[in-house]
């Protein structure tokens, strides 16, 4: 098992290759790649921890090597928000980083999975598909917009609210990656009940999650920390999937139906080769289907900027 990080040296980088040096099963490689200097002693560093996973670093010409043998890679290349800005704004600079990153995926390791976690995820996982189209190696089961850290929050914001263990809160997220296109499904919490104030002040707050840390961080970046670990939780699935166990994320994936979207986050039953089922979402409540109808002509425009990106 190799898994990369490209922009390993940044915030969510340095955060994600942490957890999965520490976590990733015996045997296993971790290469790490980024633009910045820096990236061959964050290598070291973590080279010193007691783990049986090796970790190598690889600096801005080495790109090829470090994909090569790849089975998953995982981007957070790119910059991040400042306050006042939206994901969008990041789309002039991070399109084409993506674009560059998955061609290199494309030509050294097309058959890896690949978890996009550069904003906006909307936008820049069609980007992927797109460039993956181009080279002939697109494979719509091993492409992934990465939007575990919408799970984790609303995870954590439920529990706060109605004083339960956190580790026992399961909730139900789809859609997109920004702003009303991030749907928590508070009718499907088992156990738990809202009232129509908390449904519509807990949605509000884990719509705008991602803001109130880029306001509380001041200009300083965007969620990196609880981010690193969300990318944790889906690579480790993701490893433990490939190994043959059944485990179930919710992830922005490529839908066939495409009554919601052309992506769409989903249930997805991971497996050997990345996506074995996208799985319904279930019912909706009244309020959730019409915070899904109003926000997908948004997230339609948003994939549509990444197709064209590629295609013009
Ligand atoms: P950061 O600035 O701390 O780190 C980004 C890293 O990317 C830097 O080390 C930089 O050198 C590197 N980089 C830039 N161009 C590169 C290239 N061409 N190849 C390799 N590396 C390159 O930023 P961050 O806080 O880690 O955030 C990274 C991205 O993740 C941002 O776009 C941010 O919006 C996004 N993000 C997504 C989520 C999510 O839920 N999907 C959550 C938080 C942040
Ligand atoms: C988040 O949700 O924290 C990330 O998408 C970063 C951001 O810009 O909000």
């Amino acid at each position: 098992m190799k898994v990369v990080v490209l922009g390993a040296a940044g915030g969510i980088g340095q955060a994600l290759s942490l957890l999965l040096k520490t976590q990733l099963p015996a045997g296993s490689e971790l290469a790490l790649y980024d633009v910045a200097p820096v990236v061959p002693g964050v290598a070291v560093d973590l080279s010193h921890i007691p783990t049986d996973v090796k970790v190598t670093g690889h600096g801005k010409d080495e790109l090829e090597t470090a994909l090569s043998g790849a089975t998953i890679v995982l981007i957070p290349a790119g910059v991040p928000r400042k306050p006042g800005m939206d994901r969008s704004d990041l789309f002039n600079i991070n399109a084409g980083i993506v674009r560059n990153l998955v061609d290199a995926i494309a030509d050294t390791c097309p058959s890896a999975c690949i978890g996009i976690i550069t904003n906006p995820v909307n936008t820049t996982v069609a980007i992927a598909a797109e460039a993956l189209k181009a080279k002939g190696v697109y494979d719509k089961n091993k492409l992934f917009g990465v939007t575990t850290l919408d799970v984790i929050r609303s995870e954590t914001f439920v529990a706060e609210l109605k004083g339960l263990n956190a580790a026992n809160v399961h909730v139900p997220v789809i859609g997109g990656h920004s702003g009303t296109t991030i749907l928590p499904l508070l009718s499907q919490v088992e156990g738990v009940s809202f009232s129509d104030e908390e449904v519509a002040s807990l949605t509000h707050r884990i719509q705008n999650a991602g803001t109130e840390v880029v306001e509380a961080k001041a200009g300083g970046g965007s969620a990196t920390l609880s981010m690193g670990q969300a990318a944790a939780r889906f690579c480790l699935s993701l490893v433990a999937a490939i190994k043959g166990d059944n485990v179930v994320e919710y992830t922005y994936v490529q839908v066939d139906d495409s009554a919601d979207a052309a992506f769409f986050a989903h249930p997805v039953r991971l497996g050997p080769n990345g996506v074995e089922e996208i799985l319904p979402y279930g019912e909706l409540s009244e309020y959730e289907q019409k915070a899904k109808d109003d926000m997908l002509d948004g997230l339609r425009k948003d994939i549509q900027l990444g197709v064209d990106f590629v295609n013009a």
